[in-house]
């Protein structure tokens, strides 16, 4: 908010003189406080009391004395000053690495394996702000395109917007049906076995949907789709009540239930995908975005391969 003195305002520098004033009791004695010549002091003071529209003192022999309005001007700058004082603790925090945000857009399916690559980063920077947001494939695409964020989670990640990327993690899309299917039944299952199915498909935007079609453009078959669904979650649901088979990332089953759920041994697939951590070329990274991705090459990966042995999940 602008208020009505702020254009009148010269500068900090104009405040911390007027501090000095105050404090020292003299122009003099400012001056010298302040490595300054007496008249530059006077000049500055004159400044402000114009821009006040008002004295900022009077001499009562020889003595200074602030006037209401003046005593109102150091109270607020003390608040001024104090307040660059902060914002200078702040900026040494940040280039220490003690607080700040780091900003992650990843798209749905990879919130399965994210929070296992903060803990640990957390557990080391514990007072850095995490901001997280979750959304399918086209929207983490337009969250990119506008540059919110430190680093973008993609299976898939845009070929037209010139970005940089590491690539992390394995990620194996894989067929799934309920136990009871008679599908799960048979052995040596090909892809028109599965296209014969009720298919549940992720929506239109999902990076899963991106994979899975142009797996089908590539083997030239198509799917007979019998829902759309806008979340893994409930597809594994529906899966699970027998509505219909589906093609998920291997990463879904790793957490939130899977009872009753198999992998259908089809002989194409899994689709073999992987995981990128994705940054904008033209974005300066941020000291905490820089050592996010140093513990993402150092440790992330290795800390997830795990987590997906232990899943068993690194199917072949
Ligand atoms: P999705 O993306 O969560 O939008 O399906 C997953 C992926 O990119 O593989």
């Amino acid at each position: 908010m602008r208020s009505r003195l702020h254009a009148h305002i010269g500068t900090i520098r104009q405040l911390e003189i007027l501090l000095a004033v105050h404090d020292k009791g003299s122009i003099k004695a400012a001056a010298k406080a302040l490595f300054l010549t007496q008249p530059t002091v006077s000049i500055q003071m004159k400044k402000l009391a114009q821009a006040m529209g008002s004295p900022l003192y009077n001499y009562s022999n020889r003595k200074i004395l602030f006037t209401d309005i003046g005593l109102e001007l150091i109270k607020t700058a003390v608040e001024v000053l104090d307040s660059f004082a902060r914002l200078d603790m702040a900026i040494g925090n940040i280039k220490d690495f003690k607080s700040g945000t780091l900003r992650l857009a990843v798209v749905t399916t990879s919130k399965y394996f994210i929070p296992h690559l903060l803990g640990p980063f957390l557990e080391r920077y514990p007072d850095i702000d995490i901001q997280l947001n979750i959304g399918n494939r086209a929207q983490t695409i337009e969250r990119l395109k506008q540059g919110v964020d430190d680093f973008y989670v993609f299976s898939h990640p845009p070929s037209d917007i010139e970005t940089q990327s590491i690539e992390f993690l394995v990620n194996p899309l894989v067929a799934i049906a309920h136990e009871d299917h008679p599908i799960a039944k048979k052995k040596n299952l090909t892809l028109e076995d599965l296209c014969k199915e009720p298919f549940l498909m992720r929506e239109q935007g999902s990076g899963t949907r991106y994979a899975i079609e142009a797996f089908l453009k590539q083997h030239n078959v198509k799917l007979n789709v019998k829902m759309t669904i806008e979340s893994n979650e409930a597809i594994k649901h529906l899966v699970m009540s027998k509505l219909g088979i589906s093609i998920l990332s291997a990463h879904t089953l790793m957490y939130g239930g899977q009872s009753g759920l198999v992998r259908l041994p089809i002989k194409e697939l899994p689709i073999n995908a992987h995981w990128f951590f994705v940054w904008s070329k033209s974005k300066r990274q941020t000291l905490i975005a820089t050592e996010f991705l140093n513990h993402i090459e150092t440790n992330g990966r290795s800390l997830l391969q795990k987590e997906m042995i232990k899943n068993d999940i690194l199917y072949s």
